[in-house]
């Protein structure tokens, strides 16, 4: 027993064929992920600037809207999952079943209002969103764990706290997040096979020691990144060689850097990625699939300045 609390004490130790049962880690982020310090070292290691800009980087923070899409959504905290906010919209839909996403900070901050934007837009599509952290941060920890993102997905799966929300599909689960976030969606993901979608922005795994664990991912990822001045630009490169061979992957990168443009309005050209991305896998869309696959649709991503990469899609 004693053995057994030391154990699970430890930070997880990177073996090739050393799979844990599980993405979780002592560190925020998870088994993807590496510590504040070791982030420290790695940047000064490599000269990377998380602060870089590029010519697509917002101005400024715009004010939140309800969000374009045809389900205004707004914020919500709620007492079945407390230490999340909820991002839906505002009355339960009564014509569309709606996926449902577990969303992790840059960071892993314990305050999703940076990404309310970019949230709010994605909701408004017909969306449940459990952000992990609330308003002021107050959760009584300075950064999320792999253990908020499964709350999140055990309130979606296992309760009825989501039913107040509209007519929630669970079977349409994706894990998302920004620079930690992104990891902590990977690492909950990671032997969690309730997780359809794994959908990271800004970021790739940092230790090339810990990149073996890329074999166990079972499902399509999407990377949303910054281009080359985004420090998660040349893991992505990396991770997107090594995923399984025959997994589906999709990569598009704007000159952003590492702060993406959840700030824009509307959560800018990331949230509009996004959503056509969500609505492709999870509604079937053609019109969303083609303006991620195909560069001369009306649109496309491409036409908003993404350079675009896939496999294993037609
Ligand atoms: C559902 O109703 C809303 C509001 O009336 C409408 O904008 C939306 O297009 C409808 N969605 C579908 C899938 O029919
Ligand atoms: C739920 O989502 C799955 C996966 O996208 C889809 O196949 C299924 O049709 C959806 N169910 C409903 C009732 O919308
Ligand atoms: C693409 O980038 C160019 C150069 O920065 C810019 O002028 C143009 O407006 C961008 N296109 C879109 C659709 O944002």
């Amino acid at each position: 027993m004693l053995l057994r609390t030391l154990l699970t004490a430890c930070a997880f130790v990177p073996s090739p064929g050393k799979f844990p049962a599980t993405g979780d880690d002592t560190i925020a982020g998870g088994i993807f992920c590496l510590s504040l310090t070791d982030l420290a070292t790695y940047l000064a290691k490599t000269g990377n600037n998380p602060g870089a800009t590029g010519t697509e980087s917002p101005k400024g923070s715009a004010a939140a809207t309800s969000g374009s899409g045809p389900y205004p959504a707004q914020t919500f905290t709620d007492s079945t999952l407390p230490k999340h906010t909820i991002y839906a919209p505002k009355k339960p839909p009564t014509n569309v079943t709606m996926p449902v996403i577990a969303w992790g900070n840059g960071g892993c901050a314990t305050d999703p209002t940076t990404h309310s934007n970019f949230l709010l837009e994605i909701a408004s599509h017909g969306y449940v969103i459990a952000a992990d952290g609330i308003a002021g941060g107050k959760t009584g920890a300075s950064q999320s764990m792999v253990t908020d993102m499964r709350a999140s997905i055990d309130w979606f799966t296992k309760g009825t706290g989501a039913a107040k929300y509209g007519n929630v599909n669970t079977s349409a689960l994706a894990t998302m997040g920004h620079s930690c976030g992104g990891l902590e969606s990977m690492s909950t993901a990671y032997h969690d096979d309730r997780v359809k979608r794994i959908v990271m922005f800004n970021i790739g795994i940092f230790n090339d020691e810990k990149r073996y664990l890329l074999q166990e991912i079972k499902v399509p990822v999407a990377w949303f990144v910054g281009g080359p001045k985004d420090m998660g630009y040349p893991n992505v490169e990396k991770d997107y060689k090594l995923l399984p061979a025959g997994l589906p992957a999709y990569k598009a990168s704007l000159d952003t850097g590492h702060g993406g443009t959840f700030a824009a309005t509307n959560g800018g050209k990331a949230a509009k990625g996004a959503v056509n991305y969500l609505e492709w896998q999870f509604r079937n869309d053609e019109t969303a699939k083609a303006k991620l696959l195909d560069p001369k649709a009306a649109g496309s991503l491409v036409s908003d300045n993404w350079t675009v990469q896939f496999k294993n899609w037609t």
